[in-house]
């Protein structure tokens, strides 16, 4: 029987960044139907430049904590994502987008048009540039997966407290692979953090232009 799901606004309001986890393991299909959340995250162009490492294993886990600051969640953790970017994945990918894109009913002229713009505008990036690009895209997608995460009764902690190189060598990453961010799923063990609160939104959002508030 399949276990209730919450409402996702329910999820958005009960999620916290988990201090500590279990352990318990997570099963597969649980872990299939997070991963297949972010997988239908939009991306510009369709281009999907995402990559998903998931560790599960104990070993590759305590490797993985020690590239991401010794953070002991890393290893308590019963799967942790390590959510990457490909900066060369769209030079293999464009035309499998165009082809599921056509199956799809995507008009001769637009795929025609992603042919000739997608390598220009991509092949124009310089490193940091692709880096933004590529962080932009990944990140819906991994919040696709926190909140599937979370809907589906789990906890989780994003974390950007890695060192990149590390990770490359952890994980054998290939050279054009950027790691993003990673994302450790499991149960509470212990108190939950403190609610550090947000800031009120005459702070942070505005009507029709800087400055002004919106009522
Ligand atoms: C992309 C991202 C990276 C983060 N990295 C870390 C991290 O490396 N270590 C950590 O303890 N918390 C990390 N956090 C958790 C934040 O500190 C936490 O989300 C914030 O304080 C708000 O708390 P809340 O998520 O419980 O509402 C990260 C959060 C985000 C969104």
């Amino acid at each position: 029987m399949m276990k209730p799901e919450k409402p996702l606004s329910q999820a958005i309001r009960d999620r916290r960044a988990t201090p500590s986890f279990d352990g318990t393991p997570i099963p597969a299909d649980d872990l299939r139907a997070i991963l297949d959340a972010g997988l239908s995250a939009p991306s510009g162009y369709n281009i999907q430049p995402w990559r998903f490492i998931v560790v599960q294993g104990e070993e590759q886990k305590r490797r993985l904590r020690a590239a991401s600051y010794n953070q002991a969640k890393v290893e308590e953790a019963s799967a942790v994502i390590v959510a990457c970017g490909d900066a060369d994945g769209w030079r293999k990918d464009l035309d499998q987008m165009l082809l599921q894109g056509r199956e799809g009913g995507m008009p001769e002229g637009y795929a025609e048009q992603a042919r000739n713009s997608v390598p220009n505008y991509l092949s124009s990036f310089s490193s940091d540039e692709m880096h933004g690009w590529l962080n932009k895209m990944v990140m819906i997608a991994y919040t696709h997966m926190m909140l599937m995460a979370e809907v589906k009764g789990y906890d989780t902690a994003p974390m950007e407290g890695f060192e990149q190189e590390k990770i490359h060598e952890v994980l054998r990453l290939p050279l054009s692979y950027w790691v993003v961010a990673l994302l450790a799923i499991g149960h509470l063990k212990g108190p939950d953090k403190f609610n550090g609160g947000r800031f009120d939104s005459s702070r942070t959002v505005f009507s029709e232009e800087f400055g002004k508030p919106l009522k």
